[in-house]
């Protein structure tokens, strides 16, 4: 039976490409943006906050974007409604994009919806982790848990409420509610603290003021582009691992990280998805808590710690390393209908002196497991990942390679192993931090 539809193919509309990562965050996705930015009408971030932070290189320079999106420098970038914003970070993320050449009178976007982290947000963040003590998830601290469930909670404060002559006010009875509960159930006084914050707050909010006219609703916004036929990416923060829903709970972030939030945290339907690049690293890395089944030894760690830079963009802490992990890839491959894989960091494979690992499955209680279909956290350490082992390929270079068949034969092993074992292209592979360091495959 075939039921009547719109049928979009006949119709001048526009789509909305997904870029996530798959793993723990900071897989390279900010670089893959800047570079894929240019063949976009418009770049929108939909989810998280200034607790990502995406690198990009201009002219030779590392630049961290925490909350604006990667593709602020190619034309329109949008931070979407579903997005949590922390007024004084946004007036200095601004500043810095213009410094580097944005137009941001003209570029720069930003849902009424999403929802403003208060300085009371960040004091929360710090108190409920302390509490938590050896259960600590390792937040960015960026207010990121206590400004969502606000939110949830119906009891937030939005953007589009800085133009609301009453601002004060509702300010005022949100750090009212929050100093009693740091009073209260953390004994803690925030007084003198919050003045300190309050000095860069209000500044920041009379700054942000001056981009009214570019205060938008998302779906409103998004929509209109899709009308005129124009193409649209989803910039992904955090990482498919991290979903609140999906993830490694409790060790996740507070908001959707996966593909399909793309187009509900725009506002728009979901039919207009039509590609999903999903981003992993030629290895693992994880910062802050949680499982990471796949870790390596202490000394490799440290040696790639050491080589790839492997520190925290938003905090500077160091990231755990993994060898790849085929289980949380199928799994995460399914969670977003990932429909290409973007590698990043094969170079830094050109320094490993011994031989590397891909973990094909996991033994879980004596049960063979190719992806997870089980609690990931609880199940942590009846786990037993199975590797399959590469050959190095140190002596040869796969950075600033250009095309595919010249990669050293042991990476093209490397990369088609992956690609027959989850069925899904890799279509571009990353060879270092500039822009154009890529190979499309
Ligand atoms: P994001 O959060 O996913 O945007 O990633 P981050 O910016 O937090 O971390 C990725 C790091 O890897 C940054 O320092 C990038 O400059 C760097 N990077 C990205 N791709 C490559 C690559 O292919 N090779 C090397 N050597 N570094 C890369
Ligand atoms: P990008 O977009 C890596 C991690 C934190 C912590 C957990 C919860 O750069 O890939 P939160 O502050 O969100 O409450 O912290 O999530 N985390 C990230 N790890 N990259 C990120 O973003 C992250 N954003 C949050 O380390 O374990
Ligand atoms: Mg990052």
């Amino acid at each position: 039976m075939e039921l009547k539809n719109k049928d979009l193919s006949k119709e001048n509309v526009g789509s909305l490409d997904v870029l996530i990562g798959l793993f723990y965050g900071d897989e390279g996705k900010g670089k893959i943006v800047q570079y894929l930015a240019d063949n976009y009408d418009l770049v929108c971030r939909f989810n998280g906050g200034p607790n990502a932070g995406h690198t990009i290189y201009i002219n030779g320079e590392s630049v961290v974007l925490n909350t604006i999106s990667c593709g602020i420098f190619s034309g329109a970038s949008l931070c979407g409604d579903g997005m949590v914003v922390n007024p004084i970070l946004m007036k200095e993320e601004i500043e810095k994009v213009i410094k580097y050449g944005a137009n941001v009178k003209k570029n720069f976007y930003i849902g009424t919806g999403a929802h403003i982290i208060l300085p009371t947000h960040l004091l929360l963040d710090k108190a409920e982790e302390m509490a938590k003590g050896d259960g600590k998830i390792g937040s960015t601290q960026m207010g990121i848990c206590p400004v969502y469930r606000d939110k949830i909670g119906r009891d937030g404060v939005r953007i589009g409420d800085i133009l609301d002559n009453d601002f004060k006010n509702i300010y005022e009875k949100q750090v009212a509610k929050h100093t009693k509960i740091l009073k209260e159930l953390y004994n803690y006084d925030c007084t003198q603290e919050l003045q300190a914050m309050n000095e860069q707050f209000f500044p920041a909010i009379e700054f942000l003021k001056q981009y009214k006219d570019n205060f938008v609703n998302s779906s409103a916004f998004v929509n209109l582009y899709l009308k005129q036929g124009k193409k649209i990416l989803a910039e992904g923060a955090q990482a498919t691992m991290l979903d609140i829903s999906f993830g490694t709970y409790p060790f996740v972030t507070s908001s959707r990280t996966l593909a399909s939030a793309a187009p509900a945290e725009l506002g728009i339907g979901a039919q207009y998805v039509r590609n999903v690049y999903g981003v992993l690293k030629a290895y693992t890395t994880r910062v802050g808590g949680g499982p990471l089944a796949t870790r390596v030894p202490q000394e490799l760690e440290a040696y790639i710690q050491e080589i790839a830079h492997e520190r925290g963009a938003r905090t500077g802490r160091p990231r755990n390393v993994a060898w790849l992990d085929l289980p949380t890839l199928r799994y995460a491959i399914d969670l977003n209908g990932a429909t290409s894989l973007v590698l990043t960091k094969l170079d830094i494979f050109d320094l490993m002196k011994e031989d590397l690992k891909i973990c094909t499955h996991y033994m879980v209680n004596g049960v063979q497991k190719d992806t997870i279909d089980f609690n990931l956290v609880s199940e942590s350490d009846n786990i037993v990942p199975v590797y399959t082992d590469f050959k190095n390929w140190q002596g040869q270079k796969s950075e600033a390679i250009k095309s595919y068949n010249e990669l050293p034969k042991e990476a093209q092993e490397y990369l088609e192993f992956i690609e027959a074992q989850v069925g899904v292209p890799i279509s571009i592979i990353s060879v270092g931090v500039g822009k154009d360091d890529l190979i499309l495959k």
